[in-house]
């Protein structure tokens, strides 16, 4: 049916006239339920340290984190993504850290869901947290190892999932890893750990300040993943990696970064109609809240940029501002 939408029959800003009107027939809305706070811990770290190239981003130590956790709680943000600063004596070529029962991330989940056991914790797998070169998975002949790489992926996500986490998170693009990681979860009797998988991946210098955060920056020095993580020229390829993970087991996917990527956000979620979520990441945050703080962007972009996730799909987003937006959303 085709309306024809002539003036004056139609003036669009009629329901532009207030307010209250606008938001009367507003197409989205962003809620607390939405966000996902993306959450560093660190060890052997007396309360909390900033980030540089993260304003106002921190990183805990597994006392302080609980507190942070409090605060979240409050203001109804309740998932949270938690990623670990090892030490770096601990790092080494294989990231065997990783598969340590009670390495800093496996305490803090436990700890965390101890605390709060409503709280839904995000754990991630990928090796690049563990590994001295800074890489995803392990090394051979100088390639990243798919298949080797899967091994100890599994191992890892068992090892989250005995920890408490409710969502594993493979962040690390190998082929085949959710099959894997789900039939290993299937034998041990994690019927129900939720597979999020980072399904569309991108190569992306968005990362940047996140591996400043996580100090895997200077491990990978001038290294690439870009034989693991997509190409950004490619969109197709991403609803492959999608129609793939979907197969293996996965109940959520995601796309990550989000704001250059809103696209694919929109391509995957209404080609396939699962759970999607979008990862406004590190480089993305400090960009806008860089200009923020220098007076250069008004402080709403945050929100502007947040609810474009909803309006392209996005069921919920990972983005580090999901505490000050939810504070907020609150006092709205
Ligand atoms: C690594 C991982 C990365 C991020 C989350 N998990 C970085 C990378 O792939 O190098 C990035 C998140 C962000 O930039 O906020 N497995």
């Amino acid at each position: 049916m085709i309306i024809k939408r002539n003036f004056p029959n139609s003036r669009l800003r009629r329901l532009r006239t207030n307010e209250k009107l606008i938001n009367l027939v507003s197409e989205t809305s962003l809620s607390t339920d939405d966000l996902i706070q993306p959450l560093f811990v660190k060890e052997n770290l007396e309360d909390k340290e900033p980030i540089e190239s993260m304003p106002n981003i921190f990183r805990f130590s597994s006392d302080s984190i609980i507190k942070e956790i409090e605060e979240l709680l409050k203001n109804d943000i309740y998932t949270i993504a938690l990623f670990p600063v090892i030490d770096e004596s601990k790092k080494d070529e294989s990231g065997k850290e990783a598969l340590n029962k009670s390495n800093l991330i496996c305490e803090t989940i436990q700890k965390i869901k101890k605390s709060f056991p409503e709280v839904i914790v995000i754990a991630d797998v990928a090796l690049d947290p563990y590994t001295s070169h800074g890489h995803d998975g392990i090394i051979k002949d100088e390639y990243v190892d798919n298949d080797l790489t899967l091994d100890v992926l599994t191992s890892q996500s068992l090892l989250l999932a005995e920890s408490g986490a409710d969502i594993i998170a493979p962040s690390d693009m190998m082929d085949g890893r959710i099959r894997a990681i789900r039939n290993a979860l299937e034998e041990a009797d994690y019927k129900n750990t939720i597979l999020l998988s980072y399904a569309a991946k991108y190569n992306s210098k968005f990362y940047g300040p996140f591996r400043d955060a996580v100090k895997s920056a200077s491990n990978l020095g001038s290294a690439s993943k870009s034989s693991y993580q997509m190409s950004y020229y490619n969109k197709d390829e991403a609803l492959h990696e999608v129609a793939m993970d979907i197969n293996e087991g996965a109940d959520i996917v995601m796309v990550k970064p989000g704001m250059p990527y809103l696209d694919i956000v929109s391509a995957i979620k209404s080609n396939f109609k699962v759970p999607t979520f979008a990862y406004q990441v590190s480089g993305e945050y400090s960009m806008l809240k860089l200009a923020i703080n220098k007076g250069w962007l008004d402080n709403n972009v945050m929100l502007e940029s947040l609810v474009s996730f909803k309006r392209a799909g996005a069921d919920a987003i990972l983005t580090y501002a999901a505490k000050e937006i939810s504070k907020e959303i609150n006092n709205k």
